[in-house]
């Protein structure tokens, strides 16, 4: 953005960051650059602060009410991504919470799951914990970054009943194209296979880049899909709980509990409703601010860190960067904490396709990004 002074990753201090008592910023001392979690160093959007504002000042605290939150979603959807929903969505407390009712909804004990890897690493346990088998399809390097094998792809969903999908993909910001979504909805068509989307990063789409939801897809697949949405990601909202997952109009509904929304926080309803309904000029500001720094990033890198490739994601605020020609090793992540003092995931965590790469998460002030690039170059200058 051209006037970085106005970025919302600059409104709040360091000072007050530290001060803060999310996951984000407890796990580590003091003289560590927090880099890591998915959560962003903004500010509330104005309108979601004063919506809880009055909520606390009027001891608005009880159970969690699906009072609008499920509509403002549907008019996001439309407006955002052309997307009109068919069906009601559900309220849940978030999005892992919905995807392990979709996956209970939609397969049988013992039953295979199919993941595209390196992913979001809650994927994993949330296929084991109930039971079903995890079936890892890798992504295949390409020119333009880690891409869906459709190949390998299609002999994946010969056995399994579900696939469990990440769009835009986690960790490789990746946004997927119409036609690997139309590939996609294909081959679940043909061999049966229930796909689960987590859509949670869309609406933080790079500009030239278009979130096309599955469930919008002409498609059998479509139709019996599940969708995973929530203003947690792109507003800052998660520790508030609420999130949502819309059934297609022939999705396998019938295992779904009729109690998900007790577990889905009060505040997170009144959140995200302000949030798509009130707060999208402040999204755009953000991701104006995503934008500005992964190029900032992209430039530093360059400068900096020899031998790292970046390519800036096309969608999200994770940066998913290639140590593989440093001699950093496997997991570059742990000299980077220890010698750098800056925490970044470790690729490996998402899957052991990942070896020798990192995600950093750029939701933070271009003065944060820099010192942490100046922190890594330190850590490769000694390697
Ligand atoms: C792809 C993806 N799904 C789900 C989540 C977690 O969402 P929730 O906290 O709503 O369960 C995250 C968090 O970063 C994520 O990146």
């Amino acid at each position: 953005m051209s006037d970085s002074a106005r970025s919302p990753f600059e409104v709040v201090g360091l000072e007050q960051l530290r001060r803060r008592n999310s996951v984000k910023w407890r796990t580590y001392p003091e003289d560590v650059l927090p880099l890591w979690v998915a959560e962003m160093d903004t500010a509330l959007a104005a309108p979601i602060a004063e919506v809880l504002r009055e909520s606390v000042e009027t001891g608005d605290t009880g159970y969690a009410f699906d009072g609008g939150f499920g509509e403002a979603f549907a008019g996001f959807a439309a407006d955002r991504y052309g997307w009109n929903l068919t069906t009601a969505p559900i309220l849940v407390a978030d999005v892992m919470a919905g995807v392990h009712a979709a996956l209970e909804a939609a397969t049988e004990r013992g039953d295979r799951v199919v993941i595209s890897t390196p992913v979001y690493t809650p994927f994993y346990s949330a296929i084991e914990q109930i039971g079903r088998v995890v079936v890892a399809s890798p992504l295949t390097d390409s020119d333009e970054g880690q891409r869906i094998d459709l190949d390998r792809l299609e002999r994946d969903f010969v056995t399994a009943s579900a696939y469990l999908m990440c769009n835009p993909h986690n960790p490789t910001g990746h946004v997927l194209t119409e036609s690997e979504l139309t590939a996609i909805a294909e081959l679940a068509t043909r061999h049966g296979v229930t796909v689960i989307s987590d859509e949670i990063h869309a609406p933080l789409m790079m500009p030239g880049h278009r979130h096309i939801p599955f469930a919008a897809l002409d498609s059998d697949a479509a139709r019996a899909s599940f969708t995973l949405a929530a203003a947690s990601k792109a507003w800052n909202l998660a520790g508030l709980k609420a999130a949502l997952l819309i059934p297609g109009p022939t999705a396998p509904v019938s295992g779904l509990s009729s109690e998900l929304w007790a577990a889905a926080g009060l505040f997170g309803v009144i959140a995200g409703t302000t949030a798509f309904q009130e707060a999208v000029p402040w999204l755009d500001e953000v991701v104006a601010a995503v934008d500005h720094n992964r190029h900032l990033l992209a430039d530093l890198v360059a400068d900096r860190l020899p031998g790292v490739r970046y390519r800036p994601s096309e969608a999200t605020y994770l940066a998913w960067l290639d140590f593989r020609d440093t001699g950093l090793g496997d997991d570059p992540a742990a000299a980077i904490l220890e010698y750098g003092r800056v925490a970044v995931n470790s690729g490996l965590s998402f899957g052991v396709e990942a070896a020798g790469r990192v995600r950093m998460n750029i939701a933070t002030s271009p003065a944060m990004i820099t010192e942490a690039v100046d922190r890594i170059a330190s850590v490769l200058e000694r390697s």
